[in-house]
């Protein structure tokens, strides 16, 4: 373990965030009870130490935001050899800047951040690499130019979600006799700019050019949020611009965007507009199984122990890959039985 600030100050630092707690949106996990689970650090690697990590998440916009955090919560805890400064930026790429430059002077081992949008980085993470803080990404990745300035990316295909969820309209249009009819398209996008919204959008983009009849005939910004996209959805509506596909690039979204259409007395699913969203929470899963969405493509938020093993190898000197992504699969009434059980999210 190359970099390690002694317990002793990581408490000074607890006890310091937690007397600024009222006006900053610092807070720092403590412990849980539950059982040790992947690849930790070993108590002879511990030396005594725990494992710094300062941890910027983007905010808690989305089912799945949270338990991402729940995820990392539970990776990142005292028994398996970290201690976590958690901070929430609360949507704003600034807070999370602010939270890197205090996660440096801090002189933690190690920086994890969910970045809001891709731009915007080079700066502060030219400041981690003069700090010798080596910086993973979480979920969310930035601008290509800027590969050199972290070290992993642990998190999910986003491009690959936005492939599925055209792969699944092809099959779906095969599947009614529909491939050669005009099928018109809106789209809710997440957060503009962000590595979510920019991949899925490509993703889909792929499959969408080799169809010359399916349109995008409107597209609306819905931020991640449902009350955003519900209001969007009610923009769209208002246009009189017809639709026969929904993709909404998150569950959240597609919450709202149901709201809007239900309250107009439109139907989806099996008997409608079809509805294709992301993330696959378990409350969007009910409404696969009950033929409300079509289709939800997931997006698997429990990355915590990924990311603590890579954090562990880090530690110890070793290489790591440049990413690590997580294992998405798609649900439609035909196989949403099988993990609607035990979502926990
Ligand atoms: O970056 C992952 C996306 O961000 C999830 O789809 C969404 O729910 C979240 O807010």
């Amino acid at each position: 373990m190359k970099r390690r600030i002694r317990r002793s100050l990581c408490f000074l630092a607890l006890l310091c965030l937690l007397l600024c707690s009222a006006c900053a949106p610092f807070c720092v996990t403590l412990p849980s009870d539950t059982a040790d689970t992947g690849e930790y650090l070993s108590p002879e690697e511990l030396r005594g130490d725990l494992v710094s990590v300062g941890f910027s998440q983007l905010g808690s916009e989305s089912l799945w935001r949270r338990a991402n955090t729940e995820s990392v919560e539970q990776a990142l805890r005292e028994e398996n050899g970290y201690f976590l400064l958690f901070h929430n930026a609360r949507q704003k790429q600034e807070n999370q800047i602010k939270a890197i430059r205090s996660f440096i002077s801090q002189n933690v081992d190690c920086i994890v951040f969910s970045p809001i949008t891709e731009e915007g980085w080079t700066t502060v993470l030219e400041e981690a690499r003069k700090a010798e803080i080596p910086v993973i990404l979480l979920d969310r990745s930035i601008d290509r130019r800027d590969e050199a300035l972290y070290t992993s990316f642990v998190g999910e295909d986003m491009e690959q979600e936005g492939r599925n969820a055209g792969l699944w309209l092809e099959s779906y249009t095969r599947g009614r006799g529909m491939e050669e009819q005009e099928l018109r398209i809106a789209v809710l996008r997440g957060t503009r700019g962000s590595s979510a919204q920019r991949g899925r959008s490509m993703g889909f983009d792929r499959i969408l050019e080799k169809h010359p009849n399916w349109h995008i005939v409107q597209q609306a910004d819905g931020d991640f949020t449902t009350a955003k996209a519900k209001e969007a959805m009610q923009d769209i509506l208002r246009s009189g611009v017809p639709f026969d596909v929904l993709l909404s690039q998150n569950d959240d979204m597609t919450f709202g965007a149901l709201e809007a259409l239900s309250e107009a007395g439109i139907p989806t699913g099996e008997d409608g507009i079809a509805v294709i969203s992301f993330d696959a929470c378990k409350q969007a899963l009910k409404l696969v199984e009950q033929g409300v969405i079509n289709v939800d493509i997931e997006c698997n938020p429990e990355s915590g122990e990924l990311l603590a093993s890579v954090i562990a190898r880090i530690m110890r000197g070793e290489e790591v890959e440049k990413a690590y992504y997580m294992e998405d699969r798609v649900f439609t009434k035909d196989n949403v039985r099988e993990v609607i059980g035990n979502r926990g999210y």
